[in-house]
């Protein structure tokens, strides 16, 4: 990017006033060419930065900088130091951990959010914002066939999302936690949660955080297919009541992180119904399919929760970050976490009509985040969101055949979504100790091909590869690509021998 210091009179030690307009729109003319550009070619980036640990830090002055720098060098800066050690998250092998992708609509969203800075922390501090977040989220149910009422809010991370729901789930009990808190109380039962063992570890510290410890717990072993065991967990639920714990919620994942495993929701829904139990579900991952309507039926059960969330920015294309929580039950959550101190109180949200969106969560102040998923809905469409969803799920259902066709490859788990489990086990080799290193070798000679950039799991104690697709820019080609260099880099292993 060039220089453009003669417009640039803002940054002169003089001024105390922001850039020049005239600066701002070169500067951003360029940088949305820069954009453009990028996205065009970044399929010549490495996908793993080629940086060892402190390059970075060690490239950048570590005095602060005490004069004004033209945004000519601080560009120049970013292209020279800051994108070396960049990990190219849209490069179509990205497939590691759960891929995604700033969609075009989703860039443009975050761009007029960041010109706008409108803190949405109460309806009155910006109603476009809390009512275009309101409007957009009752889209989103629309589109994923889940049934009016649900309220929604937007929060940066599903991480904070299962807070807020067993935040809620402890404040339905009639134990006055809020009010009197936990600690020293004779009168407090030890509580207890349930999440299976393939759960993510947000649930865990959720647990943590909310001070039930991580004996407050209780993991559920899973079948076969990685899914809660949902008599094991009615049997755990009664152990525990007979034992003096307190159940009060139990997480259901949709997707889960591993395998995407679909947990038996309409089950589980019984077994909270039974025992007075929140019911939280976590479809970070997976809830996002259901836009596909043939994919809806990984939501059923979902309902009965209590509350869902779904990450947008996961698998609907939008840029981090977007975290949706939903619930049935808004007004436990509000209770859980509303307090208005007389400097934020207000008239507006007396009535029904508009939410006070600091009222849901832990954070006061609130990005403007439903713009760009606002922009993503229309420009896409549920047809168009739908097709790209399906279109993924097509690639790893390709992979997983090839796999499975393989004799030197085996697939580690059922993949109902667009993830792949699998690892190479030529025939003969049955040493597990053997296998992982055989594995790792080859998934970290796929990484740093530059390519493609795949992470791993372990099911059932066996190091497993996962293939991840939720990249737009992914095409059948690309999986082709990889596919031939596992098989190569196998048979470069095995003739090594
Ligand atoms: C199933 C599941 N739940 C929750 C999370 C946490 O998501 P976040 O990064 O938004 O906190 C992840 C992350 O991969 C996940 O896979």
């Amino acid at each position: 990017m060039q220089e453009r210091h003669h417009l640039d009179r803002a940054q002169q030690p003089a001024s105390i006033d922001d850039m020049e307009p005239e600066a701002f729109r070169a500067y951003a003319h360029e940088v949305v060419d820069w954009i453009a550009d990028y996205l065009t070619n970044v399929e010549s980036y490495p996908v793993l930065a080629h940086t060892a640990p402190g390059d970075i830090r060690r490239a950048l002055p570590a005095q602060a900088p005490a004069q004004p720098e033209s945004m000519g060098s601080v560009l120049e800066d970013f292209e020279r130091v800051i994108m070396p050690g960049i990990t190219h998250w849209n490069v179509p092998g990205f497939m590691a951990y759960f891929a995604n992708t700033a969609s075009g609509p989703g860039i443009l969203g975050e761009m007029l959010t960041g010109a706008l800075n409108v803190n949405a922390m109460l309806w009155r501090t910006s109603p476009a914002a809390t009512e275009l977040e309101q409007v957009t989220l009752d889209w989103l149910r629309q589109m994923l066939g889940l049934p009016d009422p649900l309220f929604g809010v937007i929060n940066d991370t599903a991480s904070s999302g299962v807070l807020y729901a067993l935040a809620a789930a402890r404040e339905a009990l009639p134990l006055h936690i809020r009010q009197n808190g936990m600690a020293g109380r004779a009168d407090m039962p030890r509580l207890r949660f349930y999440a299976s063992r393939e759960a993510h570890s947000s649930v865990e510290k959720a647990g943590i955080v909310l001070g039930v410890g991580q004996a407050g717990l209780r993991k559920i072993d899973v079948d076969d297919q990685f899914r809660m065991d949902a008599g094991l967990l009615e049997q755990a639920i009664r152990e525990d009541i007979a034992e003096g714990w307190q159940p009060f919620a139990v997480v259901a994942t949709v997707g889960t992180t591993s395998t995407t495993s679909i947990d038996p929701v309409p089950e589980i829904a019984d077994i909270c119904e039974r025992y007075g139990l929140w019911l939280h579900v976590d479809g970070a991952y997976g809830g996002s399919a259901a836009v596909d309507p043939s994919m809806q039926w990984v939501l059923t059960g979902c309902e009965r929760a209590d509350s869902i969330i779904l990450n947008p920015h996961k698998w609907l294309f939008t840029p981090m970050d977007c975290s949706i929580f939903y619930t049935r039950k808004p007004d436990v959550v509000k209770a859980a976490f509303s307090l208005v101190p007389e400097y934020l109180r207000n008239t507006e949200s007396a009535g029904d009509e508009v939410p006070n969106l600091m009222d849901y969560g832990t954070s006061l102040g609130r990005r403007f985040r439903s713009l760009k998923l606002w922009m993503i809905l229309r420009y896409f469409g549920q047809e168009g969101m739908a097709a790209r969803i399906h279109q993924h799920i097509r690639l790893a259902q390709l992979f997983a055949q090839w796999v499975d066709d393989s004799p030197s490859f085996e697939r580690m788990a059922p993949s109902p979504f667009s993830t792949v489990c699998f690892r190479a086990h030529p025939r003969g080799l049955d040493d597990e100790a053997q296998l992982e290193a055989l594995n790792e070798r080859i998934m970290n000679h796929t990484n740093e091909s530059g390519r493609f950039f795949l992470s791993h799991t372990k099911l059932h104690d066996q190091f497993t590869m996962r293939v991840a697709i939720g990249n737009l820019r992914t095409s059948e080609q690309h999986m082709r690509a990889l596919w031939d260099d596992l098989q190569a880099m196998l048979a470069a292993e095995t003739n090594n021998k």
